[in-house]
């Protein structure tokens, strides 16, 4: 029989070292890995699966023909971190790893500021002891606050942002930044996601649902399996195209090229530089819900309630400085963004299924 381990070796690593993928095994983590090993990268993934589980990485070996090796632990564990830090030569990181709703992290702040912030701090240290100073970090359009212009470069200003999740994406950036003037070995890309949404094409990795979902792609696709009645729109009288507001939104597949195209420009040691990820084409509430309606042939029911504390009309990204200087342009409009999502979904009702003990193992032996 041949088993994922056989099957994934007949490809090899065009690259030198390793690369660490922090948070692999989630969303955005695990279309990347996908792109990276596809690339020829080689990848160790460190992940606590406390929002993932080990099938996305099955599922990514499978995709790319080729291994990846797997070590569920948590990035606050410094004793962890270093046998892995022995063991491979890591080159960069790239760090996904962290809590990410943004309504949960005003209730449990503390969870939220140990996970995210510490956690953090925690790698860096076990990265510059190790000489690996290579870093991509997944920050957030969120650090823009209220953006002083629409569409946000990366000039403009940072803050105040509100809520606990968005300081700690905030303060993450300002310890890198500190970090880089420090010492100029280190070499940081702080990639700032819009509105990350969809799935890989091939309908076999997405976004595992947990809990009820805050963002509203999310949201829409559970409606459209029926497990809430409508989509509560927030707010139907802001200044935009049809008063719903208006967002960036991004396929995950782009993101996982931009982090790409990062890892290439950290060899050109870049210092410490921030980039909008973005489509730079906004849409509003109803657009995507149409759209939405579209992909799946379904009629998607909503409601137009009242506006969400500390949301804003519009929020667009210019991304031209990602375009001109890491070569990255975004592929995927949003009915293709839809189409995936839905195929997703379709496929995966429940998400990811609990994975066999065989499976578990052989991703398990592919790391001894
Ligand atoms: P996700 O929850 O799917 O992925 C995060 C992964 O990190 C999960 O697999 C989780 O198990 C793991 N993790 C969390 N804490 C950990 C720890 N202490 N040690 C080891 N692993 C840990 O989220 P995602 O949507 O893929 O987001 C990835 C990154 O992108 C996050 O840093 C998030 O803040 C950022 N981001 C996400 C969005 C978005 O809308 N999805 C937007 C902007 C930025
Ligand atoms: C999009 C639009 C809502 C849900 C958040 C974080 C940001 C980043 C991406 C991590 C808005 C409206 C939403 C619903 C709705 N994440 N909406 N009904 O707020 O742009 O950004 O996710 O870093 O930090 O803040 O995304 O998907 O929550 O909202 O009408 O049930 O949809 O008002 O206009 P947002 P979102």
């Amino acid at each position: 029989m041949e088993t994922l381990e056989n099957k994934s070796s007949k490809k090899s690593s065009s690259h030198e070292g390793y690369v660490l993928v922090t948070g692999g095994a989630g969303y955005i983590g695990s279309h990347t890995v996908l792109e990276l090993l596809i690339c020829g990268y080689n990848v160790v993934v460190v992940d606590n699966l406390s929002n993932a589980c080990e099938e996305s990485l099955i599922r990514v070996q499978t995709l790319a023909g080729r291994p990846l090796k797997f070590y569920h632990a948590n990035i606050l564990d410094e004793q962890t971190l270093i046998p892995i830090f022995e063991k491979y030569n890591i080159w960069a990181v790239l760090h996904f790893a962290a809590l990410k709703a943004v309504g949960e992290s005003t209730k449990i702040p503390l969870d939220y500021y140990w996970n995210n912030v510490t956690g953090s701090l925690n790698l860096f240290r076990v990265m510059e002891r190790f000489g690996a100073y290579n870093i991509v970090f997944s920050s957030s359009a969120t650090v823009y606050g209220q953006p002083d212009i629409i569409p946000v470069n990366e000039k403009c200003s940072l803050g105040p942002v509100t809520n606990p999740y968005g300081k700690t994406k905030l303060f993450i950036e300002e310890a890198i930044r500190d970090m880089c003037a420090a010492n100029n070995k280190w070499n940081a890309i702080l990639l700032r996601y819009f509105n990350p949404t969809g799935a890989h094409p091939s309908g076999v990795i997405g976004e595992n649902p947990r809990g009820i979902p805050n963002n509203l792609m999310p949201y829409v696709s559970q409606v459209v399996q029926g497990r809430f009645p409508f989509v509560k729109i927030f707010g139907g009288d802001y200044d935009t195209v049809d008063g719903t507001g208006v967002r960036d939104y991004i396929h995950v597949c782009d993101l996982a090229t931009g982090h790409v195209a990062a890892l290439r420009k950290l060899k050109t040691k870049p210092g410490c530089v921030a980039y909008n990820l973005g489509t730079g084409v906004g849409y509003s509430v109803l657009e995507i819900i149409k759209a939405m309606s579209r992909a799946c042939g379904k009629e998607i029911p909503y409601q137009i309630t009242k506006r969400r504390p500390g949301d804003i009309a519009v929020v667009t990204a210019d991304a031209r400085l990602a375009n001109a200087e890491l070569g990255w342009y975004p592929k995927y409009g949003l009915d293709q963004m839809c189409q995936d999502l839905w195929r997703w979904i379709d496929s995966n009702p429940l998400g990811y299924p609990e994975s066999s003990n065989e499976a578990k193992q052989i991703l398990q032996q592919m790391s001894a």
